[in-house]
């Protein structure tokens, strides 16, 4: 069927900054920073790439089991990451979209992050962080608005109260680090995507592992059920 070669909306599960760390023998809040670097970098090869929509994942509603330290550190870096690439963002025509529920996080954190949203309102390709997010969550709440609004529950309405709605269909899900698993995300937005799971950790992700990605994307026949 339809076999477009370039996908409109990718999706990375970011994964083995821990692993990154620990084959150095450094802490495991150094991964989380080399991973904030790999984000800078896939952010842009998806403007060399033209690829429209990208929607990573940096927290998941379970990553709160991690412990005080861990939590600690990825909000520090999530601070200092707004503040440095804010304005590259906003030059690169990036335009920030927020998935899951944003504030729970500490109100310092909440604040910058709808600072960003608000910064980067005009841009014209997607960058959508997925925060405290977990796809059984969304669902449920997407369920739940569609029988408070509509009274009636359907494929539509759900679709239609994910907190994905407004994005392009999801085309490509990669996962970096070896795993092959979905862990809580994007259950139902990947039906028909095709996945891609990647030996390389994500801090050591370059513009050539996402070409890799893309090259297997394009090899890839869509079916949708059909033949
Ligand atoms: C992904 O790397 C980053 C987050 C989940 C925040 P990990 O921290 O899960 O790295 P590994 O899986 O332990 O190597
Ligand atoms: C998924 O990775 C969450 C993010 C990448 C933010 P995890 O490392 O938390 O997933 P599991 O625990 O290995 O399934
Ligand atoms: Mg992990």
């Amino acid at each position: 069927m339809n076999t477009p070669t370039t996908p409109r909306h990718v999706a990375i599960i970011m994964d083995g900054n821990g692993r990154w760390a620990a084959k150095r023998r450094l802490p495991r809040a150094m991964g989380h920073r080399e991973g904030g670097e790999a984000v800078r970098r896939a952010v842009k090869a998806c403007e060399v790439l033209g690829i429209e929509c990208l929607t990573l994942y940096a927290f998941s509603s379970e990553n709160w089991k991690r412990g005080e330290e861990e939590v600690g550190d990825l909000m520090k870096l999530m601070r200092r990451f707004i503040e440095a690439n804010l304005d590259d963002m906003v030059a690169q025509g990036v335009k920030l979209k927020l998935i899951g529920d944003h504030t729970a996080f500490e109100p310092d954190i909440v604040a910058k992050l709808d600072h960003a949203l608000e910064r980067t309102r005009g841009g014209t390709r997607t960058l959508a962080v997925a925060l405290n997010y977990g796809s059984q969550q969304e669902i449920a709440r997407a369920a739940a608005k569609a029988a408070a609004a509509a009274g009636e529950v359907t494929v539509e309405s759900i679709e239609a109260n994910l907190d994905t709605a407004d994005l392009p269909p999801l085309d490509l899900l990669i996962r970096t680090s070896g795993e092959v698993r979905l862990s809580n995300f994007l259950l139902w937005q990947a039906a028909y995507a095709e996945m891609v799971f990647m030996d390389v950790l994500w801090p050591d992700f370059e513009e050539k592992h996402l070409r890799e990605a893309l090259d297997e994307f394009a090899r890839r026949e869509r079916r949708y059920g059909g033949r």
